[in-house]
């Protein structure tokens, strides 16, 4: 799952094997010595963790992989190890008061206890034999030792980024044009659909929302619905969502014909504003049922639709898809302004120029200016910021849309720690609202925080 995982395990093994219980138990089985070796090795490899994870995509990058991937089996092995050697040592613990005095002898003096111990003395120096071959390996690969940046949490530049959520920017004539046509009498037409097509992050869904809350459009309709649909598109599940937000309840789990009459009583004659939001993939036949779910609200109803493809927009829509575009490289130097300075406050003129290269690799889409403004807020001169552009951003195409690299920048970027918090969400499936204090709770469990 995370790369970052084997750092954790190996932080719980350096902790572990400092603790008075292995202590105790490194004299008792007489393996003190492989217990220490171990634990000196597994605290040398775990201080280039960071780089190694970095180093992945440059220059040596398979090799450092192939080196993670031993470490990471061995890392895992030695962690199943100690957790024999505390077994067995929970075991002797449970035996207290008269039953250990009687049974204290046989444990000592079985052969089989001399056998365990001699198995796991071997063991422990085959371990730690399998970590010292690994660490030489990290010194051909010139993996140096590096501390986890805490820097990137807890910089001298403060913390918080939430005025950015509210923040909305430079959309005003994309919002001025589609509160046009969603005002727009359509003569003919009891329902049109129109869609908003553009690549993930270009800030569709931010916009619906904006245009959605608009005085407006909140005046002109009688009933608003917000579905979220995502990756599969049901009738069904559109249904319930619409009669949820029509009637402030979840219906129960009604069969579709029950669904389509409470539909049709609560749209009947009225002009309502449904968007769905995230659209990936219709069928023809389900679309056609939808359409006719909704053909019983009055003229003037819309429904505003936001999709990735333009295979979506073009069987949905009943006017022209509206494609949106990226912010203009003046705007979204603004934007990251505003993020990697403190309100835009305190911006050097000098960090302008290699700004605006930043920003068009950025391709105008507002979730990649937030994420490298977010890693460019802890780094303050411009070399700094000549680094991230010249190191970081030189493979991003710019024919693809592809903006995946400089999100997972973000990634990279967290510390160590925050990597494994951060991987461990993706167990949960994609919308699931996660609860925050039972996402803690999980971290807890896995010995993350
Ligand atoms: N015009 C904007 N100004 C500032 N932030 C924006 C803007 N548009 C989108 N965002 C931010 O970018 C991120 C992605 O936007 P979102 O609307 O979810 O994109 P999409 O729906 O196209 O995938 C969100 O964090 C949002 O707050
Ligand atoms: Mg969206």
């Amino acid at each position: 799952m995370a790369e970052a995982m084997p750092f954790e395990i190996a932080r719980k093994i350096i902790e572990l094997l400092g603790s008075t219980t292995f202590e105790e138990l490194g004299f008792i089985w007489g393996v003190t010595d492989e217990l220490q070796k171990l634990k000196g090795t597994v605290s040398t490899i775990q201080d280039v963790f960071q780089d190694s994870e970095e180093s992945q995509y440059k220059e040596d990058g398979v090799r450092v992989r192939g080196w993670i991937m031993k470490l990471r089996g061995a890392i895992y092995d030695a962690d199943d190890l100690l957790t024999d050697l505390s077994t067995q040592d929970l075991r002797r613990r449970e035996m207290d008061g008269d039953e250990m005095a009687k049974k204290v002898g046989t444990f000592f003096s079985s052969s089989n206890q001399v056998a365990f111990r001699l198995k796991m003395a071997h063991k422990l120096k085959a371990m730690v034999e399998r970590l010292k071959e690994i660490e030489n390996d990290m010194k051909n690969l010139e993996l140096v030792v590096c501390r986890p940046q805490a820097t990137v949490v807890s910089g001298e530049r403060g913390q918080t980024h939430s005025f950015v959520e509210e923040f909305f920017w430079g959309r005003e004539e994309d919002e001025n044009n589609i509160i046009g046509l969603l005002l727009n009498f359509d003569e003919g037409l009891n329902v049109s659909f129109i869609s908003i097509v553009g690549i993930g992050g270009l800030g569709k869904t931010t916009l619906a929302q904006h245009v959605y809350n608009d005085e407006k459009v909140k005046a002109y309709f009688e009933l608003k619905m917000w579905v979220s649909v995502s990756e599969v598109f049901s009738v069904k599940t559109v249904a319930e969502k619409i009669i949820e937000c029509a009637t402030r309840r979840k219906p129960d789990n009604l069969p579709y014909v029950f669904l389509e009459n409470r539909v049709h009583q609560e749209l009947d004659q009225k002009k309502f504003l449904l968007v769905l939001d995230d659209v990936w993939n219709v069928e023809n036949g389900e679309w056609s049922n939808l359409k006719s779910l909704l053909m019983g609200g009055s003229m003037g109803s819309k429904v505003l639709i936001t999709t990735r493809t333009r295979y979506v927009a073009k069987i949905t829509s009943t006017v022209s898809p509206y494609f949106l575009k990226g912010l203009s490289v003046e705007k979204s130097w603004s934007l990251l302004k505003r993020i990697a300075f403190n309100n835009g406050e305190d911006s050097n003129p000098d960090h302008e120029d290699i700004g605006k290269k930043i920003v068009e690799k950025c391709q105008g889409v507002p979730l990649a200016i937030k994420m490298i403004g977010r890693v460019l807020y802890f780094k303050r001169t411009v070399d700094e910021w000549s680094d991230i552009e010249n190191k970081e951003l030189t493979n991003i195409d710019q024919e693809e849309n592809n903006i995946l690299p400089i999100l997972k920048l973000s990634y990279d970027y967290l510390p160590v720690h925050l990597k494994c918090c951060f991987t461990y969400c993706s167990v949960f499936p994609k919308d699931y609202e996660i609860r925050r204090l039972a996402l803690i709770q999980l971290w807890i469990a896995q010995g993350f925080i």
